[in-house]
């Protein structure tokens, strides 16, 4: 839409990172499209995704990237992160080992990104409680430890997924 597109006051980068089959790509989804796709295939290589939002009467365009979490279909690191602003270090709550590998990510974001980017860690598939593999209290002391913004969400359900994106874009703004 030509018009909205004159209008845009900014365009923030985010970038979706973890391990494989955490959900980033269906989190996406639901932010971006309001989708959730149950045989969600691993993505390859780089994906975005916009949604334009209003935060405090400006007009932003986040612009949220997504990569592979298998190593093999990774993309180049250095310009996946070249320019982000906000990211989100996603696990599964129901897959310890995906918890455990959130430093890993961590090192990558503070090696290839911005010292100021805004990072949010993320504990997906908030829906499958009976299966949690992860204390909630371990990942908000985690987050304090590292000084990171913390939140659980559902893709499936969209529990907490836009108020996640909101909280990024703001603390950018
Ligand atoms: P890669 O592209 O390989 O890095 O994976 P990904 O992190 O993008 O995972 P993806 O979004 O493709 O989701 C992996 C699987 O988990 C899919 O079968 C999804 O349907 C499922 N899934 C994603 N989010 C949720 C959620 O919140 N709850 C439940 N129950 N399943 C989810």
């Amino acid at each position: 839409n030509v018009n909205v597109a004159e209008r845009i006051d900014y365009v923030f980068k985010v970038v979706v990172i973890g391990d494989s089959a955490v959900g980033k790509t269906q989190i996406l989804s639901r932010f971006a499209k309001n989708e959730f796709c149950f045989d969600s295939k691993s993505t390859i290589g780089v994906e975005f995704q916009t949604r334009t939002v209003t935060i405090s009467g400006k007009l932003i365009k986040a612009q949220i990237w997504d990569t592979a979490g298998q190593e093999r279909y990774r993309a180049v690191t250095s310009a996946y992160y070249r320019g982000a602003l906000g990211a989100m270090v996603v696990y599964d709550i129901t897959k310890r080992q995906s918890f455990d590998h959130v430093a890993r990510w961590i090192e990558e974001l503070r090696a290839h990104a911005d010292t100021s980017i805004v990072i949010m860690l993320i504990g997906n598939k908030a829906d499958l409680l009976d299966r949690r593999a992860v204390r909630t209290e371990d990942a908000v002391e985690f987050a304090e430890d590292q000084g990171l913004f913390f939140s659980e969400t559902s893709a499936l359900t969209g529990e907490n997924v836009e108020t996640a994106f909101f909280k990024i874009l703001q603390q950018i703004h």
